[in-house]
């Protein structure tokens, strides 16, 4: 099929070079010139871990190109919405300008029979009001949605072999003839056997946020119980492993710690609240903001942390913070716990050098009054105190003897619970956690 993807950041670009791979003709458009011309050399624009090979391997077939020119659309019969929604500046909601500059942009290129595919988290009624305003331009276009699960860090794998797909049609004649569409540019996952929900729109726009909030409230209840574990000694670890144990619990995203952050659970949750706020329904979320204030408080009991092992001050302590990403295996810096954590700490007064394996350059442009090092030995020089921020494989198999010889003083604390207490113990240092003892 010939497919149009319109936004390459991180959802747009995967998807782009994914649906190359699937065997359609993909061309790729973004208004960033400098973005469509590394990917258009098959340069992923961010860190992505097998994006690369999949993109150098898609643009060998000839099957996918990209452009900032939106006219090239013309010809293609799917046509993808992936541009961002990022939180509004100083409010909760979500800013659907890039949504509806998409849009906009899209409708004089369409074509009788084409359909529109929208992936972008949007808050609920946005589907329905874009469906109305196609069939007011009348191009003979369907709108669907078709929400995007993908996790930074496992994109390529996500978005190739993803849990479920979830289409909204619309009703009617019309509805079954873009599902038909539809089946056909995932045939490939869905003959695997990838589970398949239909259903109508707003159901599919809140399957993702309601996934979404899901996540954030599991991340919370575990930091609520870290909370509750620093107040009697106990540890949060063993407990997640004995509650997730409960096949109904399950042990995944019970890891506590700093906390969440990142460019979707932070800010959708947040959208989806100022929504129910608009749709009347503000009591059925208002436990989100409990969920969005125990994770804030993870930074601050972070910082707390590090002012305690450094006997009540931190004022003029040096500090290195492990991690700039929001995550392992990512370069994005949105709403970066680590960074947040490390920001404070220099604005109360600590010298600190952050370190990331792929996050520095960006975290440089946001955060330049920062000081950075390329490696953790690097940053760990001389310091008071190490902290960890982001969970990075080459971080949690950091041999606590060997950074023990070019620390000041050996007291680490562990914001992800992932080293081993008695290994970093043995070494002689102070280790400290979160809702660990
Ligand atoms: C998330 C959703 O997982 C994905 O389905 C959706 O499409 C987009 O949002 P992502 O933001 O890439 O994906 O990261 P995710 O792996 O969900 O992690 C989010 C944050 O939660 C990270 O900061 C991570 O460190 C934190 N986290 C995760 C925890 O603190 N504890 C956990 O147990 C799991």
């Amino acid at each position: 099929m010939r497919i149009s993807v319109i936004g390459c950041g991180y959802l747009g670009a995967v998807h782009a070079a994914a649906m190359a791979k699937l065997g359609h003709d993909v061309v790729g458009v973004d208004v960033d010139a400098a973005k469509v011309d590394a990917l258009a050399h098959a340069r992923a624009p961010f860190y992505e871990p097998g994006l690369p090979e999949l993109l150098a391997e898609s643009a060998a077939t000839g099957r996918l190109r990209f452009t900032t020119d939106l006219s090239e659309v013309v010809g293609a019969q799917v046509h993808f919405i992936c541009v961002g929604t990022p939180q509004k500046r100083g409010e909760f909601g979500a800013d659907l300008k890039y949504v509806e500059a998409a849009f906009e942009g899209l409708l004089p290129h369409l074509g009788d029979g084409d359909v529109v595919v929208g992936k972008s988290t949007v808050p609920v009624g946005t589907a329905e009001d874009l469906a109305q305003r196609l069939a007011d331009a009348g191009p003979g276009a369907t709108l669907v949605w078709n929400p995007e699960f993908l996790r930074e860090g496992f994109a390529v794998q996500d978005t190739l072999h993803p849990d479920r797909i979830v289409y909204g049609v619309p009703e009617g004649e019309r509805g079954e003839k873009a599902k038909a569409i539809l089946d056909e540019v995932y045939a490939t996952p869905l003959d695997e056997g990838i589970p398949l929900v239909v259903t109508d729109f707003a159901t599919a726009q809140l399957v993702k946020v309601a996934a979404n909030a899901f996540l954030a409230t599991k991340i919370s209840f575990i930091n609520a119980m870290a909370e509750l574990c620093e107040a009697t000694g106990a540890d949060v670890t063993s407990l997640a492993d004995a509650i997730g144990h409960d096949e109904r619990i399950g042990r995944k995203f019970l890891n506590a710690g700093l906390g969440f952050g990142g460019g979707c659970l932070p800010k959708d949750i947040r959208a989806f609240m100022a929504r129910a706020g608009e749709l009347g329904a503000d009591q059925a979320l208002s436990f989100l903001r409990e969920v969005d204030s125990i994770n804030m408080r993870r930074r601050v009991r972070m910082v707390d942390l590090a002012r305690e092992v450094c006997q009540g001050s931190i004022v003029g302590r040096s500090v290195a913070v492990l991690g700039a990403a929001f995550k392992p295996n990512s370069d994005d810096i949105r709403d970066s716990p680590a960074l947040s954590v490390a920001a404070q700490m220099q604005l109360q007064g600590a010298r600190v050098v952050v370190t990331d394996p792929q996050a520095i350059a960006n975290a440089q442009e946001k955060w330049p009054d920062l000081t950075y090092a390329a490696t953790a030995e690097e940053a760990a020089k001389e310091v008071d105190v190490v902290l960890l921020a982001t969970e990075w494989a080459e971080y949690r198999e950091l041999d606590p003897v060997e950074l023990g010889t070019v620390v000041r003083t050996r007291t680490i604390v562990d914001g992800r619970n992932v080293l081993d207490p008695a290994a970093w113990r043995a070494a002689g240092w102070t280790y400290r956690a979160l809702g660990r003892p």
